[in-house]
């Protein structure tokens, strides 16, 4: 027998193989995965009235990431491969998640935690891992459900998954909210009211980001605020740092609270900036 042969044959067959395993792989990465049949779905929350800009925005944002991003954000928020901008978003994502959390305390045993705006809930897995009940809601129920189903087993019990409003006070109060990119797209004149809701409801912190203005044209605009054209977001909202700050501050609002650390994350197309409130 040839060895040579039988080896030429079997690295053809071996790299069929794996050529039909990488594209049954980059389809099944393509798919949103749809809700299975045999788990019940999310249950949903109501939409608090809010103003007419927030309800009208909160329309757009919906749409946009429950149907025309869904695909998008189920394959930016899993492990599949992505090309070169989003690896820098998905990247500066992985960072500015590790930073909220980093506020939070190291032992989240026995504390609730709401993940507002949780698209697929990487952070609420994150948080639940850490000890803490988390509620994980979104407007989405498409990436809610998403992330239902792709929970790992070791957090099923500490996270209730809800489709709705973040601001619905029928979620309950919590020790820590946590609003990863998910106010950016609100004017700051709806977003203050919306943190004021929120801080009501927390016994302990506040943690949200928001795109600061002065790095706004150079990042996000530069590619169609992370996705590319066709599947633009609703739009961005940029905040000057120094002015969300001393409105905080001087808010009535969040007497309650000192307007804490910020922290600034770029990396690549990825530009968000992390804020904490902390109850006095
Ligand atoms: C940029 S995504 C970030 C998702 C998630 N926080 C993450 O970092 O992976 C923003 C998410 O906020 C959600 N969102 C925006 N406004 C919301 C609201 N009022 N109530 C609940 N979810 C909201 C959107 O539906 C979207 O899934």
């Amino acid at each position: 027998m040839n060895g040579t042969a039988l080896g030429s044959t079997a690295t053809v067959t071996a790299t069929a193989r794996a050529g039909a395993e990488a594209e049954r792989a980059r389809l099944d990465a393509q798919r949103v995965e749809r809700p299975r049949a045999d788990m019940p779905r999310a249950a949903t929350v109501s939409a608090p009235a809010g103003s007419a800009s927030w309800q009208s925005r909160r329309g757009q944002i919906e749409a946009y990431f429950d149907r025309t991003a869904a695909d998008t954000w189920a394959r930016l928020t899993s492990g599949a491969p992505v090309g070169r901008i989003r690896r820098t978003v998905r990247a500066g994502r992985d960072a500015m998640r590790a930073q909220l959390l980093a506020w939070l305390p190291m032992d989240l045993a026995g504390r609730r935690v709401l993940d507002a705006g949780c698209g697929t809930g990487m952070l609420a897995i994150e948080a639940a891992r850490r000890g803490a009940e988390v509620v994980a809601v979104d407007l989405a129920p498409t990436l809610v459900e998403l992330g239902r189903d792709r929970m790992p087993t070791d957090v099923r019990e500490a996270i209730e998954w809800r489709a709705g409003d973040f601001l619905d006070p029928a979620l309950g109060t919590f020790d820590h909210v946590v609003a990863m990119d998910s106010l950016i797209h609100y004017r700051l004149q709806d977003v203050l009211p919306a943190l004021a809701g929120l801080a009501e409801r927390t016994r302990g912190s506040v943690v949200f980001t928001f795109a600061p203005s002065n790095w706004l044209l150079a990042t996000m605009h530069a590619v169609g605020q992370w996705f590319p054209q066709g599947h633009r977001s609703p739009s961005i909202e940029p905040v000057a740092p120094e002015k969300l700050r001393a409105v905080l501050a001087s808010d009535p609002r969040f007497a309650g609270f000192a307007v804490g650390r910020t922290e600034r994350v770029v990396n690549g197309f990825y530009t968000s900036q992390a804020q904490e409130l902390v109850r006095l």
